[in-house]
């Protein structure tokens, strides 16, 4: 008997990102498909491209889906990267409906819970006691918080207030491209974002994801926080895998 698997999709605020997943290993089953979020970003819209890439797979079980969004019991309740008009949403009978599906065969959660959910069961399973939380700097930053390696969902830290700014809109890793920051400066303003962060919540370990973790050997060793700071293992498949994950629980496969 082969692995046991499922399928995710990455809702991103450029790219949806899909793939069939081996549930065993945490490894996406073959190349995934990357289709650029269509604008504006409608929740119809972007079912149609969410459509598209299951259909590519001709996939029939439990699909797990991420927004960057909150989401609570399918419903998306905020919207920062993505079109406002999804904000009050059901994502997940949308999607259901849009896909042919009995409602509870697509799970929605939140991106950066999903790459959360992935990192801690495949890339640290050693590492879940205490306090645990997975940061993606991308466009935004997202968070994901763990006790004892259970999630604690729809954390929004990225919108800690820093210094009288939101904190993404300073030190999420497209800030450093738009501003053409250094690794120096944007470190430090890192450093701002974790210290502020480790002040309130007291984390026993962060893992920092998101592309801009590829690059982990430029900047990790530039903070200057209490806290140890690891660069996440599974970089940018994370959020797929953790959207399978999410489905298969959910769905109880
Ligand atoms: C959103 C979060 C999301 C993060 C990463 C933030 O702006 O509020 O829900 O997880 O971006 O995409």
């Amino acid at each position: 008997m082969g692995a046991a698997r499922g399928f995710g999709v990455d809702i991103g605020g450029s790219g949806i990102k899909g793939c069939v997943v081996d549930l065993d290993a945490g490894v996406l089953v073959g190349d995934r498909v990357r289709i650029p979020t269509p604008v504006p970003s409608t929740p119809e819209a972007v079912a149609e491209v969410v459509a598209e890439i299951v259909e590519r797979f001709e996939w029939a079980g439990p699909v797990g889906v991420t927004l960057p969004a909150v989401v609570k019991r399918g419903v998306a309740h905020s919207a920062a990267n993505i079109h406002k008009s999804w904000i009050g949403t059901d994502a997940a009978a949308l999607f259901a409906k849009r896909l042919g599906r009995p409602d509870g065969e697509v799970v929605v959660l939140n991106d950066a819970d999903a790459a959360g959910i992935a990192e801690i069961r495949y890339g640290r399973p050693d590492d879940q006691e205490g306090v645990v939380v997975l940061l993606t700097f991308g466009t935004g930053i997202g968070s994901a918080l763990f006790l004892d390696g259970r999630l604690v969902p729809n954390t929004e830290f990225g919108h800690l207030e820093i210094d009288g700014h939101d904190a993404e809109t300073r030190a999420a890793a497209s800030v450093k491209e738009e501003k053409d920051l250094s690794w120096d400066e944007w470190a430090r303003r890192v450093t701002r974002y974790i210290s502020g962060l480790e002040n309130l919540i007291w984390p026993d370990l962060v893992i920092a994801g998101g592309g801009v973790s590829k690059k982990a050997d430029k900047w990790l060793p530039l903070l200057d926080v209490r806290t140890r700071v690891v660069a996440a293992q599974l970089r940018n498949d994370a959020g797929i895998v953790g959207a399978a994950v999410a489905a298969r629980q959910v769905t109880g496969g």
